[in-house]
């Protein structure tokens, strides 16, 4: 039989609003699956509507959302799982202290390349039109900014790769750096 184990990985999507981020993370969890290795979605859309529903979009609040993000995933690198998360993470900090928490060896900062005006025209829940309306304060892009990483693990740019080749890649990344085993 066709079996897979995984050490765990942390794999840390960061981007825009509508850069594509929890596709791809749907997209990868599946291939991943489909391989028989344990993996999980953090959502930073699905994590704020529980865990994290006590928290907004200040500096502050930002750097709690995903300082608990990264203590989850990492208790799901720690069981052998790939915990994939999908958050904006806007500032290298924040990039940076989630691979401190997880581990450096374990973690994969990806960056989602898509450009703003992409986002801004995608804009699957019609956030940026409201906050060109002035009714979201701090929207990332509009009033608050994003630092795209310097030197991420690996860049995605879904304006010339399919969600199957950005997940792909991933796939690719990961086996390359034996962060998936098969046994
Ligand atoms: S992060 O900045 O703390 O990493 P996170 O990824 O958890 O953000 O949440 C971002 C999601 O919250 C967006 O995809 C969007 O749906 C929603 N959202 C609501 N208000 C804002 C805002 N001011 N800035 C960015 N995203 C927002």
């Amino acid at each position: 039989m066709d079996t897979a184990t995984s050490t765990g990985a942390v794999v840390w999507l960061t981007g825009m609003s509508g850069a594509g981020k929890s596709t791809i993370a749907r997209a990868l969890v599946e291939r991943l699956q489909a391989l028989a290795i344990r993996a999980t979605v953090l959502d930073g859309d699905v994590l704020r509507t529980g865990l994290n529903s006590d928290l907004g979009f200040s500096e502050a609040d930002r750097t709690e959302n995903l300082r608990r993000v990264a203590h989850v995933a990492a208790l799901f690198c720690q069981e052998g799982f790939v915990a994939i998360t999908a958050t904006i993470s806007p500032e290298p900090e924040h990039r940076d202290n989630a691979r401190h928490i997880v581990g450096k060896g374990r973690f994969v900062e990806v960056f989602i390349d898509t450009p703003f005006d992409i986002c801004e025209q995608r804009d699957p829940k019609g956030l940026y039109k409201r906050a060109r309306r002035g009714e979201i304060a701090s929207f990332t892009g509009i009033g608050s900014p994003y630092h795209a990483p310097a030197s991420p693990d690996i860049v995605l740019r879904t304006l010339e790769s399919s969600i199957d080749e950005c997940a792909q890649q991933l796939v690719e990344h990961l086996t390359r750096e034996h962060l998936l085993q098969r046994g």
